[in-house]
């Protein structure tokens, strides 16, 4: 008999669906060859996906100016839910020319291929260095988060969406779960706590650490690598979900664990961005969500800890996943483990610590990062990889 346990809230209390399928689908699929089109980017594509997927819910939509000036100013949407991300839809000035409220346009790939429609409700003009300043606090353009903003339409339009055709995900088109989905599988697994774990690197040591440390007192792990767009520097997705594979199989334990794919685009938002992947991963159905070090950052724009302090803006309660705080983690040779300046005595002579940048330079040399940072399997699968 199947047992039916209690799943933790979607974000606004219901999980969104906006995937067009069977008549209706046909419908839109003979409708959309006569409305007016737009080529949207594959942030955009993905942003439509996590629309429609339920993954963004509760939002139906590319955000009208009333949510989009809440989120910018008190990040919460209109109507009081937290919210820390603008989700919107850029066109240039020449593109909104052809484009009127009302209007229904079908968005293309740049390679031609339909994706979705948008019910046009609203166009509005904003300011490019405001939204710079409130989402990435910097106005500075070599931030990739700005760089794109700056590069982007000067006008956004705005209204409902649906999606006719889901992207492809190969090659690990097998890792997709929708939000209903993962539910789905954490209700059969008999998971009532789970924890998310979003990154956008290959899993490292420190990483292992927190997610170990915090599996110790929930039921299950949903590791969910970012596929989405990244920076041209950051290790490509294909690399990094063959080094998933090979951790998981070597060091987890598998029912305790499970791998999906997450993809959306990464923004670099820092603080805003680990609100917004914790009420992402809410929708997925973790209960838990874990913000270590500068989580989402980049450069030095953000504080080590300004990702796990902006929490104590929302009501815990209107926020509903809980997120887990996780120090700056190391490998200790006189501990001969894993640890953080809360459980550590030694000096910092004592500790191993590697940054993310300096073990991409290794790779890129053809040097193997050390076991005390990544494991062996997980080296060779980069190092072999990279070549
Ligand atoms: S990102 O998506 O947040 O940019 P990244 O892979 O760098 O991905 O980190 C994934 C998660 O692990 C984030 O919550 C980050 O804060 C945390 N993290 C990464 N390295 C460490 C570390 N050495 N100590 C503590 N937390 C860490």
């Amino acid at each position: 008999m199947d047992i039916q346990r209690t799943i933790i809230e979607p974000h606004g209390g219901k999980l969104i669906n906006r995937e067009l399928a069977g008549i209706d689908r046909e419908e839109y699929l003979e409708k959309c060859k006569s409305l007016s089109s737009l080529t949207i980017s594959k942030w955009i594509i993905s942003d439509m996906e996590m629309i429609s997927n339920g993954g963004f819910s509760p939002l139906i939509g590319f955000m009208g100016e009333k949510d989009y000036q809440s989120v910018l100013k008190y990040m919460h949407l209109e109507h009081g839910l937290p919210w820390t991300l603008p989700v919107t839809l850029p066109v240039t000035k020449e593109e909104a020319k052809s484009i009127n409220a009302g209007d229904e346009v079908a968005l293309y790939s740049d390679e031609g291929e339909l994706c979705g429609v948008i019910q046009v409700e609203e166009m509005f003009e904003y300011d490019k260095l405001e939204e710079a300043k409130l989402v990435y606090k910097t106005m500075d353009d070599n931030h990739p988060g700005v760089k794109k903003l700056f590069e982007q339409g000067d006008i956004y339009i705005a209204g409902s969406i649906f999606l006719v055709n889901r992207p492809s995900h190969k090659p690990f088109e097998e890792f997709y779960m929708s939000p209903n989905e993962t539910r789905k599988m954490f209700n059969d697994l008999g998971w009532s706590t789970v924890v998310g774990f979003q990154t956008r690197n290959p899993v490292h040591r420190a990483h292992e650490y927190l997610q170990k440390t915090a599996l110790e007192t929930v039921d299950g792990l949903l590791l969910n690598p970012l596929v989405g767009e990244t920076k041209k520097d950051d290790i490509p997705a294909e690399i990094r979900m063959e080094s998933y594979k090979i951790l998981l199989k070597y060091y987890y334990p598998s029912d305790r664990v499970r791998l999906a794919i997450y993809t959306a685009a990464m923004r670099y938002a820092g603080p805003r961005e680990a609100v917004f992947h914790a009420l992402v991963r809410k929708n997925y159905g973790c209960t838990h969500f874990i913000v270590g070090r500068d989580h989402a950052g980049v450069g030095n724009y953000y504080g080590t800890y300004d990702a796990q302090e902006i929490f104590s803006q929302f009501d815990p309660n209107k926020i509903g996943i809980k997120p887990l705080f996780f120090e700056h983690s190391f490998y200790c040779k006189k501990c001969m483990n894993m640890a953080s300046l809360k459980t550590c005595p030694h000096s910092a002579d004592d500790r191993f610590i590697l940054s993310g940048t300096k073990v991409r330079e290794m790779l890129h040399e053809g040097l193997t990062p050390p076991p005390e940072f990544t494991r062996p399997e997980v080296a060779e699968v980069l190092i072999m990889k990279k070549k």
